[in-house]
Protein backbone atom coordinates (compact mmCIF):
# COMPACT_ATOMS: atom_id res chain seq x y z
CA UNK A 1 0.00 0.00 0.00
CA UNK A 2 1.32 3.91 -1.10
CA UNK A 3 1.87 5.80 2.26
CA UNK A 4 -0.12 9.41 2.12
CA UNK A 5 3.15 11.36 1.25
CA UNK A 6 4.16 9.40 -1.41
CA UNK A 7 1.05 9.56 -3.14
CA UNK A 8 0.38 13.75 -2.62
CA UNK A 9 4.26 13.87 -4.14
CA UNK A 10 2.81 11.54 -6.95
CA UNK A 11 -0.66 14.13 -7.60
CA UNK A 12 1.66 16.92 -7.34
CA UNK A 13 4.31 15.09 -10.29
CA UNK A 14 0.77 14.28 -12.68
CA UNK A 15 -0.58 17.55 -12.19
CA UNK A 16 2.86 19.03 -13.39
CA UNK A 17 2.05 17.58 -16.65
CA UNK A 18 6.09 16.44 -17.33
CA UNK A 19 7.30 19.75 -16.04
CA UNK A 20 9.93 19.82 -12.62
CA UNK A 21 8.34 20.31 -9.60
CA UNK A 22 10.89 20.99 -6.77
CA UNK A 23 12.31 18.62 -3.89
CA UNK A 24 12.81 21.87 -1.71
CA UNK A 25 9.13 22.97 -2.65
CA UNK A 26 7.27 19.56 -1.49
CA UNK A 27 9.66 19.19 1.59
CA UNK A 28 8.25 22.40 2.94
CA UNK A 29 4.98 21.56 1.97
CA UNK A 30 4.87 17.91 3.66
CA UNK A 31 7.40 18.89 6.52
CA UNK A 32 9.83 16.57 5.07
CA UNK A 33 13.18 16.87 4.38
CA UNK A 34 14.46 16.95 0.85
CA UNK A 35 16.31 13.69 1.76
CA UNK A 36 12.70 11.89 2.64
CA UNK A 37 11.89 13.73 -0.52
CA UNK A 38 14.46 11.85 -2.63
CA UNK A 39 14.02 8.05 -0.51
CA UNK A 40 9.70 8.72 -2.06
CA UNK A 41 11.14 9.41 -5.63
CA UNK A 42 12.92 6.52 -5.50
CA UNK A 43 10.48 4.22 -4.26
CA UNK A 44 8.22 5.58 -6.82
CA UNK A 45 11.48 4.38 -9.30
CA UNK A 46 11.86 1.18 -7.86
CA UNK A 47 7.46 1.13 -8.53
CA UNK A 48 8.18 1.33 -12.14
CA UNK A 49 7.78 5.52 -12.33
CA UNK A 50 10.44 6.62 -14.63
CA UNK A 51 11.23 9.96 -12.98
CA UNK A 52 13.63 12.77 -14.14
CA UNK A 53 15.66 15.25 -12.30
CA UNK A 54 16.36 18.45 -13.15
CA UNK A 55 19.00 20.23 -11.01
CA UNK A 56 17.91 23.21 -9.63
CA UNK A 57 14.32 22.72 -10.64
CA UNK A 58 13.39 19.35 -9.42
CA UNK A 59 11.82 16.20 -10.33
CA UNK A 60 9.60 15.51 -13.46
CA UNK A 61 7.26 12.87 -14.66
CA UNK A 62 8.24 10.85 -17.64
CA UNK A 63 6.77 8.10 -17.92
CA UNK A 64 3.67 6.09 -15.63
CA UNK A 65 3.40 2.39 -14.92
CA UNK A 66 0.96 0.27 -16.43
CA UNK A 67 -0.61 -0.03 -13.08
CA UNK A 68 -3.82 -0.60 -11.55
CA UNK A 69 -2.84 1.03 -8.22
CA UNK A 70 -4.36 4.10 -5.69
CA UNK A 71 -2.36 6.59 -7.71
CA UNK A 72 -3.43 5.61 -11.15
CA UNK A 73 -6.94 5.07 -10.30
CA UNK A 74 -7.43 8.14 -8.51
CA UNK A 75 -5.90 10.05 -11.29
CA UNK A 76 -9.28 9.86 -13.35
CA UNK A 77 -11.50 8.90 -10.23
CA UNK A 78 -15.22 11.22 -10.71
CA UNK A 79 -16.98 9.30 -7.70
CA UNK A 80 -18.98 10.83 -4.47
CA UNK A 81 -17.39 7.16 -2.21
CA UNK A 82 -16.69 4.61 -4.70
CA UNK A 83 -12.95 3.78 -4.87
CA UNK A 84 -12.21 6.28 -2.58
CA UNK A 85 -10.35 3.64 -0.25
CA UNK A 86 -8.14 1.32 -2.26
CA UNK A 87 -6.32 -1.65 -1.04
CA UNK A 88 -4.16 -2.44 -4.14
CA UNK A 89 -2.11 -5.97 -3.93
CA UNK A 90 1.22 -6.94 -6.74
CA UNK A 91 -0.59 -10.64 -6.18
CA UNK A 92 -2.98 -12.18 -3.47
CA UNK A 93 -5.04 -15.57 -3.59
CA UNK A 94 -8.29 -13.87 -4.13
CA UNK A 95 -9.54 -10.64 -3.69
CA UNK A 96 -12.77 -11.57 -2.87
CA UNK A 97 -11.93 -13.34 0.34
CA UNK A 98 -9.83 -10.20 1.67
CA UNK A 99 -13.19 -7.91 0.42
CA UNK A 100 -14.64 -10.35 3.05
CA UNK A 101 -12.45 -9.98 5.73
CA UNK A 102 -12.54 -6.13 5.05
CA UNK A 103 -16.24 -5.59 5.02
CA UNK A 104 -16.39 -7.93 8.81
CA UNK A 105 -14.21 -5.18 9.81
CA UNK A 106 -16.62 -2.30 8.94
CA UNK A 107 -14.55 -1.07 5.69
CA UNK A 108 -16.92 1.84 3.82
CA UNK A 109 -18.86 1.90 1.72
CA UNK A 110 -17.19 1.82 -2.17
CA UNK A 111 -14.01 0.29 -0.70
CA UNK A 112 -11.97 -1.48 -3.35
CA UNK A 113 -9.95 -4.48 -3.50
CA UNK A 114 -7.60 -4.77 -6.43
CA UNK A 115 -4.97 -6.87 -7.48
CA UNK A 116 -2.56 -6.97 -10.75
CA UNK A 117 -2.29 -10.86 -10.08
CA UNK A 118 -4.89 -13.58 -8.80
CA UNK A 119 -3.27 -17.24 -7.60
CA UNK A 120 -6.42 -18.35 -6.43
CA UNK A 121 -9.06 -16.22 -8.65
CA UNK A 122 -12.41 -17.93 -8.48
CA UNK A 123 -15.39 -18.27 -10.60
CA UNK A 124 -19.24 -18.79 -10.50
CA UNK A 125 -19.84 -22.04 -8.96
CA UNK A 126 -16.47 -22.59 -7.27
CA UNK A 127 -14.70 -22.25 -10.91
CA UNK A 128 -11.18 -20.94 -10.95
CA UNK A 129 -10.51 -17.78 -12.65
CA UNK A 130 -7.92 -16.96 -14.53
CA UNK A 131 -5.87 -14.08 -13.52
CA UNK A 132 -2.65 -13.51 -14.94
CA UNK A 133 -0.20 -10.68 -13.90
CA UNK A 134 -0.97 -7.16 -15.13
CA UNK A 135 -3.20 -8.04 -18.02
CA UNK A 136 -7.04 -7.68 -16.55
CA UNK A 137 -8.59 -5.99 -14.36
CA UNK A 138 -9.27 -8.52 -10.57
CA UNK A 139 -11.48 -6.19 -8.45
CA UNK A 140 -13.92 -6.87 -4.96
CA UNK A 141 -15.49 -3.66 -4.56
CA UNK A 142 -18.03 -3.54 -1.36
CA UNK A 143 -20.76 -1.74 -1.00
CA UNK A 144 -23.49 -0.96 1.36
CA UNK A 145 -26.93 -0.46 -0.29
CA UNK A 146 -30.07 -0.11 1.51
CA UNK A 147 -31.76 -3.25 0.33
CA UNK A 148 -33.34 -6.65 1.51
CA UNK A 149 -31.32 -9.64 1.39
CA UNK A 150 -33.32 -11.15 -1.52
CA UNK A 151 -32.72 -7.81 -3.79
CA UNK A 152 -29.30 -8.55 -3.68
CA UNK A 153 -29.15 -10.67 -6.85
CA UNK A 154 -30.26 -7.78 -9.15
CA UNK A 155 -27.00 -5.69 -7.69
CA UNK A 156 -25.36 -8.12 -10.32
CA UNK A 157 -27.43 -6.99 -13.15
CA UNK A 158 -26.84 -3.20 -11.57
CA UNK A 159 -23.26 -4.20 -12.10
CA UNK A 160 -23.37 -5.78 -15.75
CA UNK A 161 -24.97 -2.62 -17.29
CA UNK A 162 -22.22 -0.50 -15.38
CA UNK A 163 -19.32 -2.26 -16.83
CA UNK A 164 -20.66 -2.18 -20.57
CA UNK A 165 -21.14 1.37 -20.40
CA UNK A 166 -17.79 1.60 -18.94
CA UNK A 167 -16.45 -0.44 -21.35
CA UNK A 168 -18.57 1.46 -24.62
CA UNK A 169 -16.89 4.83 -23.34
CA UNK A 170 -13.08 3.58 -22.51
CA UNK A 171 -12.72 0.86 -25.36
CA UNK A 172 -15.01 2.18 -28.09
CA UNK A 173 -16.36 -1.59 -28.06
CA UNK A 174 -20.01 -2.61 -28.16
CA UNK A 175 -20.36 -5.56 -25.27
CA UNK A 176 -23.51 -7.61 -24.83
CA UNK A 177 -24.94 -9.32 -21.76
CA UNK A 178 -25.21 -12.72 -21.23
CA UNK A 179 -27.63 -13.29 -18.08
CA UNK A 180 -27.14 -13.07 -15.57
CA UNK A 181 -23.50 -11.85 -15.21
CA UNK A 182 -21.28 -12.62 -18.18
CA UNK A 183 -20.27 -9.72 -20.50
CA UNK A 184 -19.48 -10.81 -24.24
CA UNK A 185 -17.81 -9.36 -27.46
CA UNK A 186 -18.43 -11.38 -30.39
CA UNK A 187 -19.89 -14.22 -28.37
CA UNK A 188 -16.59 -14.73 -26.25
CA UNK A 189 -16.67 -13.59 -22.70
CA UNK A 190 -14.87 -11.12 -21.20
CA UNK A 191 -15.99 -9.81 -17.82
CA UNK A 192 -17.38 -12.22 -15.14
CA UNK A 193 -19.07 -11.05 -12.08
CA UNK A 194 -19.54 -12.68 -9.17
CA UNK A 195 -22.28 -11.42 -6.28
CA UNK A 196 -21.90 -12.55 -2.71
CA UNK A 197 -23.87 -11.06 0.33
CA UNK A 198 -22.78 -10.72 4.13
CA UNK A 199 -26.65 -9.89 5.43
CA UNK A 200 -28.88 -10.17 8.22
CA UNK A 201 -31.94 -12.00 7.79
CA UNK A 202 -33.75 -8.38 7.22
CA UNK A 203 -31.09 -6.54 5.57
CA UNK A 204 -27.92 -6.54 3.60
CA UNK A 205 -24.98 -5.89 5.39
CA UNK A 206 -22.39 -5.67 2.75
CA UNK A 207 -22.12 -6.85 -0.99
CA UNK A 208 -19.30 -8.11 -2.37
CA UNK A 209 -18.72 -7.36 -6.25
CA UNK A 210 -16.51 -9.76 -7.60
CA UNK A 211 -15.46 -7.82 -11.33
CA UNK A 212 -12.70 -10.23 -13.66
CA UNK A 213 -12.51 -8.42 -16.85
CA UNK A 214 -9.93 -9.37 -19.45
CA UNK A 215 -8.41 -5.94 -20.60
CA UNK A 216 -5.08 -6.67 -22.13
CA UNK A 217 -4.24 -10.19 -22.72
CA UNK A 218 -3.21 -11.62 -25.64
CA UNK A 219 -5.04 -14.97 -27.19
CA UNK A 220 -1.52 -16.98 -26.01
CA UNK A 221 -2.28 -15.70 -22.28
CA UNK A 222 -5.21 -17.77 -21.96
CA UNK A 223 -5.23 -21.47 -21.38
CA UNK A 224 -5.74 -23.27 -24.46
CA UNK A 225 -9.65 -24.51 -23.06
CA UNK A 226 -10.48 -20.84 -22.81
CA UNK A 227 -8.75 -20.06 -26.45
CA UNK A 228 -12.42 -20.36 -28.08
CA UNK A 229 -14.77 -18.96 -25.35
CA UNK A 230 -12.78 -16.00 -24.06
CA UNK A 231 -11.24 -12.80 -25.22
CA UNK A 232 -10.00 -9.25 -23.99
CA UNK A 233 -10.40 -5.72 -25.20
CA UNK A 234 -7.40 -5.92 -26.57
CA UNK A 235 -7.73 -8.63 -28.70
CA UNK A 236 -10.51 -7.03 -29.93
CA UNK A 237 -9.35 -3.41 -30.48
CA UNK A 238 -6.09 -4.66 -31.57
CA UNK A 239 -4.83 -2.06 -29.12
CA UNK A 240 -4.12 -1.98 -24.96
CA UNK A 241 -6.83 0.09 -23.44
CA UNK A 242 -5.60 1.79 -19.86
CA UNK A 243 -6.87 -0.21 -17.20
CA UNK A 244 -6.62 2.18 -14.29
CA UNK A 245 -9.35 4.90 -16.37
CA UNK A 246 -11.12 1.32 -16.92
CA UNK A 247 -11.63 0.95 -13.34
CA UNK A 248 -12.36 4.55 -12.30
CA UNK A 249 -14.94 4.30 -14.85
CA UNK A 250 -16.67 1.34 -13.81
CA UNK A 251 -16.52 2.44 -10.17
CA UNK A 252 -18.04 6.10 -11.19
CA UNK A 253 -21.04 3.93 -13.45
CA UNK A 254 -21.65 1.58 -10.73
CA UNK A 255 -21.78 4.06 -8.12
CA UNK A 256 -24.30 5.60 -10.14
CA UNK A 257 -26.40 2.80 -11.02
CA UNK A 258 -26.86 1.59 -7.56
CA UNK A 259 -28.16 4.82 -6.26
CA UNK A 260 -30.06 5.01 -9.69
CA UNK A 261 -31.54 1.37 -8.24
CA UNK A 262 -32.11 1.96 -4.79
CA UNK A 263 -34.22 5.21 -5.11
CA UNK A 264 -36.15 3.91 -8.12
CA UNK A 265 -36.37 0.44 -8.20
CA UNK A 266 -35.58 -2.19 -10.93
CA UNK A 267 -37.85 -0.82 -13.62
CA UNK A 268 -34.99 1.88 -15.31
CA UNK A 269 -32.00 -0.38 -14.54
CA UNK A 270 -34.03 -3.48 -16.47
CA UNK A 271 -34.76 -0.62 -19.35
CA UNK A 272 -31.17 -0.34 -19.80
CA UNK A 273 -30.48 -3.94 -19.16
CA UNK A 274 -32.64 -5.33 -21.93
CA UNK A 275 -30.55 -2.89 -24.79
CA UNK A 276 -27.78 -5.15 -24.07
CA UNK A 277 -29.46 -8.16 -23.27
CA UNK A 278 -28.34 -10.73 -26.08
CA UNK A 279 -30.39 -13.35 -25.69
CA UNK A 280 -34.02 -12.55 -26.07
CA UNK A 281 -35.93 -14.29 -28.76
CA UNK A 282 -33.67 -17.00 -28.54
CA UNK A 283 -33.15 -20.73 -27.76
CA UNK A 284 -31.60 -21.63 -24.56
CA UNK A 285 -30.70 -23.96 -22.20
CA UNK A 286 -30.48 -22.86 -18.73
CA UNK A 287 -28.77 -25.83 -16.81
CA UNK A 288 -29.63 -25.12 -12.82
CA UNK A 289 -28.27 -27.31 -9.68
CA UNK A 290 -30.52 -29.88 -9.93
CA UNK A 291 -32.34 -29.84 -13.84
CA UNK A 292 -31.71 -28.24 -17.25
CA UNK A 293 -34.77 -26.52 -18.56
CA UNK A 294 -34.96 -25.42 -22.70
CA UNK A 295 -36.90 -23.18 -23.92
CA UNK A 296 -37.00 -19.10 -25.61
CA UNK A 297 -35.27 -16.84 -23.72
CA UNK A 298 -38.44 -13.03 -23.06
CA UNK A 299 -36.51 -11.33 -21.47
CA UNK A 300 -36.17 -10.67 -17.44
CA UNK A 301 -38.60 -10.24 -14.89
CA UNK A 302 -39.89 -6.76 -12.98
CA UNK A 303 -37.14 -8.97 -10.30
CA UNK A 304 -34.47 -9.50 -12.40
CA UNK A 305 -35.41 -13.48 -12.76
CA UNK A 306 -34.57 -14.75 -16.34
CA UNK A 307 -37.92 -15.23 -17.93
CA UNK A 308 -37.98 -18.75 -19.85
CA UNK A 309 -40.68 -20.15 -22.45
CA UNK A 310 -41.55 -23.54 -22.35
CA UNK A 311 -42.36 -25.82 -25.05
CA UNK A 312 -45.77 -26.13 -23.41
CA UNK A 313 -45.78 -22.19 -23.66
CA UNK A 314 -45.54 -21.76 -19.68
CA UNK A 315 -43.45 -19.15 -18.67
CA UNK A 316 -40.37 -19.77 -15.76
CA UNK A 317 -38.59 -16.90 -13.74
CA UNK A 318 -35.00 -18.37 -13.56
CA UNK A 319 -33.26 -17.23 -10.64
CA UNK A 320 -29.74 -18.59 -11.52
CA UNK A 321 -28.30 -21.00 -14.03
CA UNK A 322 -26.07 -21.55 -16.75
CA UNK A 323 -27.02 -20.56 -20.10
CA UNK A 324 -26.33 -22.40 -23.34
CA UNK A 325 -27.39 -20.85 -26.81
CA UNK A 326 -29.13 -22.93 -29.07
CA UNK A 327 -29.54 -20.74 -32.05
C1 LIG B 1 -17.67 -15.73 -13.27
O1 LIG B 1 -17.97 -15.37 -14.40
O2 LIG B 1 -17.67 -16.93 -12.96
C2 LIG B 1 -17.29 -14.68 -12.23
C3 LIG B 1 -15.84 -14.36 -12.25
C4 LIG B 1 -15.43 -13.36 -11.20
C5 LIG B 1 -13.93 -13.17 -11.12
C6 LIG B 1 -13.54 -12.05 -10.20
S1 LIG B 1 -11.85 -11.56 -10.40
C7 LIG B 1 -11.93 -10.56 -8.97
C8 LIG B 1 -12.73 -11.34 -7.95
N1 LIG B 1 -11.84 -12.25 -7.25
C9 LIG B 1 -12.11 -13.53 -7.53
O3 LIG B 1 -11.47 -14.50 -7.09
N2 LIG B 1 -13.16 -13.61 -8.34
C10 LIG B 1 -13.67 -12.31 -8.71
Amino acid sequence: MKSPVKNELLKKLFAAKGEPVSGQDMADEFGLSRTAIWKYIKELEEEGYKIGSLRKKGYYLIEIPDLVNQANIKKHLQTAEYGHTIHYFKTCPTTQTIAHEEAQNGAADGTLIIAEEQTAGKGRLARPWTSNEGRGIWMSLIIRPELAPQQAPQLTLVTAVAIVRAIEEVADIQPVIKWPNDILINGKKVTGILTELQADPDRVKAIILGIGLNANQELADFPEELQTIATSLRIEKGEKVDRALLVAKILEYVEQYTALYVEKGFAPIKLLWESYASITGKRIRANMVNESVEGIALGISAEGLLELQLEDGTVRGIYSADIEIKN
